[in-house]
C-alpha cells in the first residue's frame, strides 16, 4: 500500500528495511507532548488568520486534546509505517475528525515541525536540569557549611600539597556547577526562537501570523530565516556541549569519592544507599554509584561528538542524517539527569572522616608554605631564600622520618639560625588553613560565609 500522507505518485508501499531504517517512530514518540502542543498552537493561528475555519480549528484541536489523552493512557497504538510521532498524530487525527485534520499541515511541514519539537523539547530538559543542579548545589553547599573548619589535605599532582578545608573543596564544586548552569541558560537563550512556519525551508505563501505562534508557545520571537529554521540543530550540539562539560565536572567529583572512600584514604563514608557489595568478598563496599557516574560521562561526551559529526558537512537545508540527531540526545540527558540525582543523594549522605582526614593533612610536609611564609613575614627573608631554608629543613625531617613540628627548635636553627620558637605556632594544620584568608581562600571563616552566600543564593528561585 502506498502512503496515505504522500501516496499520490508512489505505486508500492517502502521495502521493509526502508521501513525500519527511515523510521523514527521508536523514540520520536517522546515529542508528542510537544507536537500537539505545537500543532495547538499552529492551527489557533490558521484560525485567527482566516486561513481554516473556525470550526475545523474546534475540532482540529478537540481532536488533538483526545489524541493527548489516548497517548498519556498508553491506548493510542504507535505505527512504525507512519514513520513518526507527526505523521502518527496527524493520522489518528484523520480518524478522530474526519477531512478537516487534513486542513493542520496547511503552512507547516515536517520539517519546521520536528525543528519545533526538538526545541521545545531541549527546552523543557534544560529547565528540569537546571533544577537538578540546583539541589546538588544545595547539597554541596549545606555540607560545606558543616564542614567548613574540617581539614583536609588538599592536592596537586595528586601529592600532598597544603592543607585546605573539606568545605573549601566541596564549594569549588558549587561553582563549577554554576558554570554549567549558566551555559545551560546561555543555550537556553539562544535557542527560545520559534521555527514554525518556516514550513520546508522556504517559507509559506499563506498569511500566517509567526509572531502569534512563537508568542504562545513561550519563545522570545520567530527564527529570522526559514532555511535557518530547518537545517540547523546548534541549539542541541550547545546543550550537549554543556551536558558534556557538566559531566566531565560530576565525573572528576565521582573520581574523587572513588578514592576518598578506599580504606587506604578513608576520608569520607557512604551510605548503604549509595553503595553495593560484593558476591564474593564479604568485607567490600563499592562506590558504584560514584563509578558509574564517572562512566556515564563518556555516554554524554559520545552523544556530542556524534551529534557534531552529524551535522558536519551537512547541505543546507534539512537532510533526513538529522533524524539521528535524537536518540545520543535523549540517551544523554538522561544519563546525566540520573548522575545529578545520584551525586546529590551520594553528597546529602556522606560522612567525612575528619580525624582521618585531618592526620593525612598533617602528612607530607604539607606545612611547609607555611614555614617558609613565616620566614618571610617575620625574618624578613625573601622568599625565594626562605624557600630554600624551608626545603633543607623539610630534608632534615624526612631523613629523621618525622613531621615539620617535630624537629627540635635547634635542628631548624641549624639551617637558619634567626628561627625562633614562635615557628611552631604555623606548622600545624589548623593555623595553616586559618592563615589563609586572602580572597576566595580556604579559611574557615572565608568557607562559612561562601557556604552561607551560596545557600542564599540558592534558596532564591531565579539563581
Ligand atoms: N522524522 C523526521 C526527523 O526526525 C521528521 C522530519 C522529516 N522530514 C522530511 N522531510 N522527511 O527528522
Amino acid at each position: 500500500m502506498s502512503n496515505k500522507m504522500w501516496g499520490g505518485r508512489f505505486a508500492s508501499g517502502p521495502d521493509a528495511i526502508m521501513e525500519e531504517i527511515n523510521a523514527s517512530i521508536g523514540f520520536d514518540y517522546r515529542f508528542a507532548a510537544q507536537d500537539i502542543r505545537g500543532s495547538k498552537a499552529h492551527v489557533a493561528m490558521l484560525a485567527a488568520s482566516g486561513i481554516v475555519s473556525a470550526q475545523d480549528a474546534v475540532a482540529i484541536t478537540a481532536g488533538l486534546d483526545q489524541i493527548a489523552g489516548e497517548i498519556e493512557a498508553g491506548s493510542f497504538t504507535f505505527s512504525r509505517a507512519l514513520e513518526d510521532i507527526h505523521m502518527n498524530v496527524e493520522s489518528r487525527l484523520a480518524e478522530v475528525v474526519g477531512p478537516a485534520a487534513g486542513r493542520l499541515h496547511t503552512a507547516r511541514s515536517r520539517n519546521d515541525q520536528v525543528a519545533l519539537d526538538f526545541r521545545l523539547w531541549v527546552r523543557d530538559t534544560i529547565d528540569q536540569i537546571d533544577d537538578q543542579l540546583r539541589d546538588l548545589q544545595t547539597c554541596l553547599a549545606e555540607k560545606a557549611q558543616s564542614c567548613a573548619a574540617m581539614v583536609m589535605p588538599g592536592f596537586t599532582h595528586m601529592q600532598s600539597a597544603q592543607p585546605v578545608t573539606f568545605g573549601h573543596h566541596l564549594l569549588a564544586y558549587v561553582e563549577m556547577l554554576a558554570r554549567d548552569r549558566g551555559r545551560f541558560a546561555d543555550a537556553r537563550k539562544r535557542l527560545n526562537e520559534c521555527p514554525l512556519g518556516a514550513a520546508a525551508l522556504a517559507g509559506t505563501s499563506f498569511p500566517i501570523d509567526r509572531h502569534a505562534t512563537a508568542s504562545e508557545l513561550g519563545f522570545d520571537r520567530p527564527t529570522a530565516n526559514s532555511i535557518d529554521s530547518v537545517s540547523d540543530r546548534d541549539f542541541v550540539m550547545e546543550s550537549l556541549s554543556a551536558a558534556a562539560i557538566c559531566a566531565v565536572h560530576l565525573s572528576r567529583f565521582a573520581e574523587e569519592i572513588v578514592l576518598w572512600v578506599t580504606p587506604q584514604f578513608g576520608f569520607v563514608n557512604l551510605s548503604d544507599k549509595f553503595t553495593t557489595g560484593s558476591s564474593i568478598m564479604p568485607q567490600k563496599r563499592n562506590p558504584d554509584a560514584a563509578e558509574l557516574v564517572r562512566g556515564k560521562s563518556g555516554r554524554v561526551i559520545g552523544a556530542l561528538v556524534g551529534m557534531l559529526t552529524v551535522m558536519k558537512g551537512l547541505p543546507l537545508a534539512y537532510s533526513k542524517d538529522m533524524q539521528e540527531d535524537k536518540e545520543g540526545s535523549f540517551d544523554a540527558i538522561h544519563a546525566l539527569s540520573l548522575c545529578v540525582a545520584a551525586m546529590a543523594g551520594m553528597v546529602r549522605d556522606m560522612s567525612p572522616a575528619s580525624e582521618r582526614m585531618k592526620a593525612a593533612a598533617g602528612s607530607g610536609y604539607s606545612t611547609a608554605t607555611d614555614l617558609a611564609d613565616w620566614l618571610v613575614r617575620k625574618l624578613g627573608l625573601p622568599f625565594r631564600q626562605a624557600h630554600h631554608v624551608t626545603g633543607s629543613i623539610v630534608k632534615i625531617a624526612a631523613d629523621a622520618g618525622c613531621n615539620l613540628e617535630d624537629l627540635s627548635l635547634a635542628q631548624m636553627q641549624a639551617v637558619e639560625p634567626t628561627i625562633t620558637q614562635e615557628v611552631f605556632s604555623v606548622l600545624g594544620v589548623e593555623q595553616s588553613v586559618r592563615s589563609r584568608t586572602s580572597y576566595g581562600g580556604t579559611s574557615p571563616e572565608n568557607v562559612t560565609a561562601q557556604a552561607t552566600n551560596w545557600l542564599t543564593r540558592l534558596a532564591d528561585s531565579d539563581k
